[in-house]
């Protein structure tokens, strides 16, 4: 079965760690600084605190911001559960937009309306879904209009531009995961990317047990700090970050080309958008979805479904009626699916990609 992820650690990985087991420093300590500075420098903000994953990287990311009990923070529908469950831990209240048919991803339109409708909202988390930035043209007039805080959920977006803009460079803060299945890896592992001196320094805090000075503990933290032996992979993976994207893009506009079959529509990038293909999402419609998905296993193509339910009818949400403008998502939910694009596919992997789908009647 070709493989829907495949983490790609080298020997320069292996050999990094083990220096870091040699030092006897494994915990943080000076290489997660260094991967801080450089991920900062790659992104593009003057600050980058790393943390355990990218749901706690969301949950300091909304925190450092002050928000919390009575906050009500607008987000899509359609994501990955922690998208949400950062909110909620914040004991903010989650609110839910819509998103685009073609781009999976929350849409301005959609924000405007939750906003006239309820104006208490004054915190957006876009999230950046299967590595397509949001529409950043037609979002940020919205958000400078209203005057609203924007959070980004980087965590499929490891590189994306919009209008060569680095993604996580639009919002207050911008989070990111280093899952082993995303763009790049720490094993597990987070960031938060900010420009902000005072943000930055609550981040910095909330994630080593709010210590400034050793055991002087000035408001209540957590433990959520990254291992040196996690920031020594991130180091060697950040370097390669830009030519896994590029193998990413290739193999996306590979498919977008020879992939002709009617019933599966491929995904769509927009004008403007640096789109890094963490997930390749076809949509297939009328009903035949879980037929198509049965064609790819029986011919060995794994695949994924992002996501098969939406994100305020998730059992773990039931009895708190969330506000929910999920029609679009709603639909597509029945219709993804998410075939194999990771770098370490072979062409003749690609081409069975291809064949299998183009044979689906
Ligand atoms: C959109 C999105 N947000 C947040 C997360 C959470 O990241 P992690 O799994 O590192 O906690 C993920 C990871 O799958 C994600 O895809």
């Amino acid at each position: 079965m070709i493989p829907i992820a495949k983490p790609l650690i080298s020997d320069e990985e292996k050999r990094a760690v083990v220096e870091v087991l040699d030092s006897g420093m494994i915990a943080s300590g000076s290489v997660v600084r260094e991967f801080e500075k450089e991920f900062a420098a790659y992104i593009g903000t003057d600050a980058c605190v790393t943390t355990t994953s990218g749901t706690t990287a969301l949950e300091v990311g909304l925190r450092a911001l002050g928000i919390g009990p009575g906050d009500k923070v607008l987000t899509t529908p359609f994501s990955f559960i922690a998208s949400t469950n950062a909110i909620i831990y914040t004991g903010a209240e989650p609110v839910f937009g819509d998103v685009g048919r073609r781009t999976f991803n929350l849409t301005a339109d959609s924000i405007e309306r939750a906003l006239k409708e309820d104006p208490s909202i004054r915190t957006v988390l876009i999230v950046h879904l299967f590595g397509q930035p949001c529409n950043m043209d037609k979002i940020m007039p919205v958000v400078e209009k209203y005057d609203l805080t924007l959070v980004e959920d980087c965590a499929q977006a490891h590189g994306a531009q919009w209008n060569g803009k680095m993604i996580g460079t639009f919002g207050k803060t911008g989070c990111f995961s280093f899952y082993p299945t995303k763009n790049m890896t720490t094993g597990e592992g987070g960031a938060i990317v900010t420009s902000d001196p005072d943000v930055a320094k609550n981040c910095s805090l909330l994630i080593n047990h709010g210590m400034e000075v050793r055991y002087h503990h000035d408001r209540i933290g957590y433990n959520y700090r990254m291992t040196n032996l996690a920031a020594a992979i991130g180091r060697c993976q950040l370097k390669k970050l830009d030519e896994f994207n590029r193998i990413r893009i290739e193999t996306a506009e590979l498919y977008n080309r020879e992939i002709t079959n009617p019933l599966v529509e491929v995904p769509h990038v927009l004008p403007g958008a640096k789109h890094v293909f963490h997930q390749y999402t076809v949509k297939v419609s009328g009903g035949r979805r879980e037929d198509f998905i049965e064609h790819l296993t029986e011919n060995g193509v794994g695949h994924g479904i992002f996501y098969p339910l939406t994100i305020p009818e998730q059992k773990c949400y039931e009895g708190r009626n969330f506000a929910s403008g999920s029609g679009v998502a709603d639909i597509l939910k029945n219709q993804v699916v998410s075939i194999p694009v990771h770098p370490s596919l072979s062409e003749a992997d690609k081409e069975t990609v291809v064949r299998v789908i183009n044979d689906y009647k």
